[in-house]
């Protein structure tokens, strides 16, 4: 289960902002001040964020607020995959796509020594901003992470090194890409820079992409999915258990993203108050595609049909609902009365979005009580 940073990698951070003289996580009002500039910029829709994020007040923020927070978004997207072993479990090449100071890799790099992972780890990060290329490689330097070895390549995401890669990772990237296109050109021009990315994988690698959880992003990332599937590019190994259409993108606004319960490290909560911004929760939202034929939904034991859970739990007087996306492709609303409670179903009040469960019987667009939650916590990747 993915967790917040810690508490070595705050004076890691540190030492690395006091080398270029900037104020440490120590300095609460000074960096939450950069920090809460960095987070208008991405937030006030007049693309600003791109420049503002290069800059040495935009680089800091990054250092120590961004880096940390992010960490455990690309844990979290590539979790289902290490933990599953559907990537070669042997040395490992790892391209970071829009690296910037490396938050996906070390995500990455984290669950898999979770997983017992024990290989050598030959990552480049690949970015057009080599001032954060520099923070990424002294981050690792500092690091010494055994087995761990890293070059910076510099160069434009749409122009990546050619090499043959196991995990290639694209982390928060896509939204900063070709934002002059219209939404039909950007869909189309991602799809093929994700087919190509996917194209320098090796036959049992995966590409995974993470992305901001902001309506539009996800709905632009659920978009390219789909053309992907369209065109016979990719298969999709998750977030979904099913390659149809995202049924997500079906109703006019919704969305399909995460919000796990992983809070910012303790030493960060003080610079995200002094930032005005949330500590609680990380959202984002992720994709992972395969070359191969090889899904998260056959690593999950059978019996029932399997779905996730795409919602929060929604309670209203005399009973809760789910949304629920499923192997089918469909994603029913599943109420549970509060009369219909039972030991059996009891699991059903700790539903939480993105849970993989069982339902048997397969659910009908309305649930009552004869139906059983099997398995909220599925441990599907211990065969
Ligand atoms: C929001 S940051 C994400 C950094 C990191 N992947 C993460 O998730 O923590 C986006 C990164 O993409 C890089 N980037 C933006 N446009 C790029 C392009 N056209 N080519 C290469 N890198 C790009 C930026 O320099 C920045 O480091």
């Amino acid at each position: 289960m993915t967790s917040s940073l810690d508490e070595s990698w705050r004076s890691l951070l540190d030492a690395v902002a006091e080398e270029r003289r900037w104020p440490t996580s120590t300095a609460v009002a000074r960096v939450g001040a950069k920090v809460a500039a960095l987070s208008a910029a991405y937030n006030d829709g007049e693309g600003r964020a791109p420049a503002a994020a290069r800059e040495s007040d935009g680089l800091l923020a990054r250092l120590l607020f961004s880096f940390p927070r992010d960490v455990p978004k690309g844990a979290a997207a590539a979790g289902e995959l290490v933990r599953a072993r559907a990537i070669p479990w042997g040395p490992l090449k790892v391209l970071d796509v829009g690296a910037g100071l490396g938050a996906m890799t070390w995500g990455l790099v984290r669950e898999l020594g979770d997983a017992g992972h024990e290989g050598a780890i030959d990552v480049t990060f690949f970015d057009d901003d080599a001032a954060a290329l520099k923070l990424a490689l002294r981050i690792a330097e500092l690091k010494k992470h055994p087995g761990l070895r890293v070059r910076a390549v510099h160069g434009s995401a749409h122009q990546a090194p050619k090499q043959v890669f196991d995990v290639v990772i694209a982390g928060q990237v896509l939204s900063e890409l070709d934002r002059e296109l219209t939404p039909e050109e950007r869909v189309t021009r991602h799809r093929d820079l994700l087919a190509s990315l996917l194209g320098r994988t090796s036959p049992e690698g995966a590409l995974v992409v993470v992305e901001p959880a902001l309506r539009d992003r996800t709905r632009h990332l659920h978009a390219v999915r789909d053309a992907l599937l369209e065109a016979g590019q990719a298969r999709v190994f998750a977030p979904c258990l099913h390659e149809a259409p995202c049924p997500a993108l079906a109703t006019h606004g919704d969305w399909c993203h995460e919000d796990r319960s992983i809070d910012l490290p303790d030493w960060l909560r003080p610079v995200a108050r002094a930032a005005g911004l949330r500590w609680e929760g990380l959202t984002f939202s992720y994709l992972v595609l395969k070359k191969e034929d090889r899904r998260l939904i056959r690593a999950l034991p059978g019996g029932g049909v399997r779905l996730r859970v795409v919602s929060d739990r929604i309670v209203t007087k005399g009973k809760s609902e789910v949304l629920l996306c499923g192997e089918d492709g469909l994603r029913p609303k599943v109420t549970r009365l509060d009369r219909s409670r039972s030991e059996a179903n009891a699991r059903w009040d700790r539903l939480h979005r993105g849970d993989l469960i069982a339902i048997d019987p397969p659910p009908a667009p309305r649930v009552e009580s004869e139906n059983r939650v099997l398995s909220i916590d599925v441990e599907p990747f211990s065969q």
